[in-house]
């Protein structure tokens, strides 16, 4: 199938995970593809695993300077961005009377900013150059409800799925449509992080959080990257014109509003 032949796009935090999952989903469906990630080296190898349709960028998402640069360089080598994801984002663990500012701040310019600036740059060519856009966030199903040991992530992620009802009233006008995912639990790189913070903070053994997780999810199992491609390349396509705004679960059936 090719329903994103011609059509070029933005992931940020591509190098590896979710984000790598989508950009060959994207490539498969006939688009060209930006891996954009702080770890280039990482990019690098993906993008060269993804063949001549993938390219790596260099990217900071939480440096503007860097944000400004990596999407005029995809609009270089592309002509445009047709679709961005904004993917990129950390975790972080810690019961609320040890929670560091600092460490505050760097989720929440990653995750929250990050998302921001680099959309408002990606909207800024869009309207610019006319003809619409599709703008993808990464939420969770953190952001759904709090969690006693992930306040400052949980914080971050409902506020994607406030910036993305923002942004998706406000750029619609534009023929921009902005909607976020909501995934659960994903096994990867990213909980084998998750799994040794809860090993430290609830005294569990290496692996027994995942199995914990995997096991509470309806479905069955903990998610894989690839669960979530269907949905990404749904809404980066013209059969979502009419979804403006939304935040949609894609959890094996965990949360259910
Ligand atoms: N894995 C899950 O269970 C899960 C669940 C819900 C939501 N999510 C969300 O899905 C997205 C992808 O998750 P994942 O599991 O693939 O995570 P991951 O940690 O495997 O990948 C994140 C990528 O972002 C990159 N990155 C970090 N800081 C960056 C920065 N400042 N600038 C640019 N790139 C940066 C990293 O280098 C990495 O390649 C994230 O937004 C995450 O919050 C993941």
């Amino acid at each position: 199938m090719t329903r994103l032949a011609g059509k070029s796009a933005l992931i940020t935090g591509a190098a590896r995970g979710i984000g790598r999952a989508f950009a060959e989903a994207y490539i498969r469906e006939g688009a060209s593809v930006a891996l954009a990630d702080i770890d280039i080296a990482r990019a690098r190898r993906s993008a060269e695993d993804l063949g001549e349709h993938a390219l790596a960028v260099d990217m900071d998402v939480t440096d503007q300077e860097s944000i400004d640069r990596a999407v005029a360089e995809v609009i270089d080598a592309f002509g445009q961005i047709d679709i961005l994801i904004n993917n990129a984002a950390i975790f972080s663990a810690a019961p609320i009377v040890e929670i560091e500012r600092r460490n505050y701040q760097r989720v929440f310019d990653i995750n929250v900013a990050g998302t921001l600036f680099t959309m408002q740059a990606v909207a800024r060519h869009m309207i610019e150059r006319g003809g619409g856009g599709k703008i993808i966030n990464m939420a969770s199903q953190a952001g759904r409800r709090g969690e006693p040991l992930v306040a400052v992530y949980c914080a971050t992620k409902a506020a994607i799925i406030s910036l993305t009802q923002s942004a998706g009233l406000d750029l619609i006008r534009h023929g921009i449509n902005v909607n976020a995912i909501a995934p659960g639990v994903v096994d990867g790189e990213h909980w084998d992080g998750v799994d040794a913070l809860f090993a430290k903070y609830e005294g569990k053994a290496p692996g027994q959080k995942k199995k914990e997780v995997g096991e509470a999810v309806p479905y069955g199992r903990m998610g894989r990257a690839d669960d979530l491609t269907g949905m990404a390349v749904f809404l980066a396509t013209d059969e979502a014109d009419y979804i403006v705004a939304q935040c949609y679960n894609v959890d094996g059936g965990q949360w259910m509003s």
